[in-house]
């Protein structure tokens, strides 16, 4: 079943060259710039006047969430609030009928997620499901439901199920920004052309996984581990954070870069390795600032860095190499750098990967 993989969790890593070309298909319309999404209810009229979105999500999906709101925002010129579904449904959400709630659940049976989804309604939002499981419990509770198409998952931590949701997410932008005029045919076709080279970009990721797999060794004896990163990749620091955590029971902080100096600065000392997710795009120069940060502290820093940055060479002591990407569509590459350097480090540490301790794929109570 694992097809000769050793875990499930390496098996889904590895399945994201296809998985993701299968949350695409048959929607991508190059030609024209433009994004077909048959499956959302919402006719033009409707997405041209959205006052507002609200994502709702937890865990993995949260962080997915976050890297929406920057989408929606930048590519469809829509106001967009994210919030953990467990908060959002016991606080006092100022919604009217005029906005949507988009709720992004794998499994589709997150009883947080599904709460806050009922409650969006009651107050005549209209919803979009994003999820991964036919015939789950969101697809009976949403107006709109969008599959992430990405395949059963069966280790916990969510990989290719992630990156699905940042793919879907992509599109849904693509398609409210074209029709919104918010970006032209051009900028959607730029678009559109990045986000179908990343299958074979994470199949090169994936053919180069030793450096990766030698670097979780060497610190897989650490405490704790900073991953930081700016604007679309401070969602990319956070999962990267998470799996660590989840499977290699080592602590790990995600930070938005420029938060570090307010109050966790403090902790950094030689023995934190601090991930930073130094791609190429407008906050380059800001996260390289970041890093000499934390190297004045004696900071261990790995950067996930483009392929033909040189430069990057000479603040971090150790690069993780990605493919050139459009700076928006560049998160899916690091994310499954990140995977993999959790996946290594929870190997060298013998933990149970598909299965770690006290937690279950599904979270049904709340
Ligand atoms: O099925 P969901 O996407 O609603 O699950 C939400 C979280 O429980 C989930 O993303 C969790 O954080 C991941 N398994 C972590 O890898």
């Amino acid at each position: 079943e694992k097809s000769g993989y050793d875990h499930f969790m390496l098996k889904e890593i590895h399945e994201q060259p296809t998985s993701i070309q299968n949350t695409f298909a048959g929607k991508l319309m190059e030609l024209e710039g433009t994004v077909r999404m048959n499956e959302l209810y919402l006719n033009p009229e409707q997405i041209k006047h959205l006052r507002r979105a609200t994502i709702v999500a937890c865990g993995t999906s949260w962080n997915a969430g976050i890297l929406g709101k920057y989408l929606f925002e930048k590519l469809a010129g829509i106001h967009t609030d994210i919030e953990t579904a467990s908060e959002f449904r016991y606080g006092n959400p100022v919604l009217c009928g005029e906005e949507l709630t988009i709720a992004i659940t794998q499994s589709g049976e997150t009883a947080d997620t599904l709460a806050a989804v009922r409650s969006s309604k009651s107050y005549g939002c209209r919803t979009v499901a994003i999820t991964n499981v036919v015939g789950s419990t969101i697809t009976r509770e949403s107006d709109s439901i969008v599959y992430t198409r990405a395949g059963p998952e069966i280790g916990v931590a969510a990989t290719k199920t992630f990156t699905a949701q940042l793919i879907t997410l992509y599109m849904l932008a693509i398609h409210m920004g074209r029709t919104r005029g918010v970006i032209t045919a051009d900028e959607a076709k730029d678009l559109i052309v990045n986000l179908k080279r990343l299958p074979g970009q994470i199949q090169r990721i994936l053919n180069r996984k030793e450096k990766i797999k030698e670097c979780a060794q060497q610190f897989a004896d650490k405490r704790d581990y900073f991953f930081i990163g700016r604007y679309l990749n401070y969602p990319v620091a956070l999962e990267g954070a998470l799996k660590l955590k989840e499977i290699s029971y080592i602590h790990a902080e995600g930070y938005a870069a420029g938060e570090l100096k307010h109050g966790p600065l403090a902790l950094i000392t030689e023995e934190t390795p601090v991930v930073a997710i130094a791609t190429k795009g407008h906050t380059y120069d800001k996260i390289l600032s970041n890093i000499k940060e934390v190297k004045a502290r004696n900071a261990v820093v790995i950067a996930v860095a483009n392929e033909d940055d040189k430069e990057i060479e000479k603040y971090a002591d150790m690069v993780l190499r990605i493919p050139a990407s459009h700076e928006m569509t560049s998160p899916v590459l690091s994310s499954v750098v990140l995977q993999l350097l959790a996946y290594y480090t929870a190997l060298a540490k013998d933990c149970s990967i598909d299965k770690p301790r006290n937690l279950a794929k599904s979270v049904t109570v709340e």
